[in-house]
């Protein structure tokens, strides 16, 4: 047996399962003792209910993302399912300002890989989510209504790209809650014109967020997060100092992992990993004038 089949054994009958023994242990003892039918049952509701609502909290957080995948189809129906509730997020006005590919055959897998440079979880997922911000449909709708459309603008893209990505997120809390394993891939804003003709997309649609989807084939360690108060600011802003951010950083500073990262980049600090490896200036200049010119092609800005 597999050190990771050992430590998924493990995880689940000793973490998780433990949790819930103990809470049906108490619903055991309710229905054995003394009290009416009535009252039983409002009780082993209430704790099958926090009990629920525990493992809902735990697992959240210990999610993290997925990037391998088993060769496991995803029912169409548990996927269907998942992005119908996913779309109950909220939503501007209620006007639904988005739309979702479904992307399953290799082919256009194949065809979509090169705008996600190749990363190789976009062949590999059983299913690729291309989750875009889609004022055509409302416009279309307002047009056959005899209503003038007026979101051929910035903050119109904006408010759509606000929806999708709550959706987007949404679909992923739920995904994950079924079993199942995501990766978001932020180069769907890289590339968004590859991605548009790959897709073809329309005007007044834009791809704001594509996520591959699978059953899990890897358990990573978890990543780690800046401390609360790191993040927190009571009624106002208030800036940081240096101790502070010297503060807030150190744990991530002190992990070996991104001791390594400095090492092998041949730098001296982790933020210049991010500044000259990772995010670069130059880049990003020229993935925004990107960004602009696909947000005009596409209707958003005149
Ligand atoms: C907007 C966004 C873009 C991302 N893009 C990528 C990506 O292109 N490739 C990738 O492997 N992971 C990508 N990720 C996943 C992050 O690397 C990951 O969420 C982060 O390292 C924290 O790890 P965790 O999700 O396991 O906690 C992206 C995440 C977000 C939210």
């Amino acid at each position: 047996m597999s050190s990771l089949w050992i430590y998924k054994v493990v995880k689940v009958f000793l973490f998780k399962k433990v949790g819930c023994l103990v809470c049906w242990s108490k619903v055991f003892l309710l229905l054995f003792c003394e009290i009416s039918v009535f009252r039983k049952f409002v009780y082993v509701n209430l704790l099958l209910y926090i009990c629920k609502k525990q493992m809902i909290m735990d697992f959240i957080k210990n999610r993290r993302t997925i990037r391998n995948y088993q060769q496991k189809d995803i029912p169409t129906e548990l996927l269907n399912q998942l992005l119908e509730e996913a779309f109950r997020a909220s939503t501007m006005g209620n006007m639904q300002l988005y739309s979702v590919v479904v992307t399953r055959s290799t082919e256009m897998k194949a065809k979509l890989a090169p705008s996600h440079f190749n990363q190789p979880m976009v062949t590999k997922a059983p299913v690729v989510l291309t989750f875009c911000a889609d004022f055509n449909r409302f416009s279309k709708w307002c047009e056959f209504r005899e209503a003038e459309p007026g979101y051929d603008n910035p903050i119109s893209f904006l408010n759509a790209a606000s929806d999708t990505l709550l959706v987007t997120q949404n679909f992923c809390t739920l995904a994950e809650a079924h079993g199942l394993g995501i990766c978001y891939l932020g180069t769907t804003i890289y590339n968004p014109d590859q991605i548009i003709d790959t897709l073809q997309l329309p005007k007044l649609v834009m791809p704001v967020a594509t996520i591959t989807v699978g059953y899990p084939d890897e358990e990573p360690v978890q990543t780690d997060r800046l401390p609360l108060e790191g993040i927190l600011h009571e009624e106002v802003y208030s800036d940081y100092t240096r101790g502070q951010i010297d503060r807030i950083y150190a744990f991530k500073e002190s992990l070996p992992e991104n001791h390594r990262f400095i090492a092998e980049n041949g730098k001296t600090t982790l933020a210049q990993v991010f500044t000259d490896v990772r995010y670069k200036k130059a880049d990003n200049e020229f993935m925004s004038n990107n960004l602009k010119n696909t947000l005009k092609k596409q209707g958003f800005d005149k």
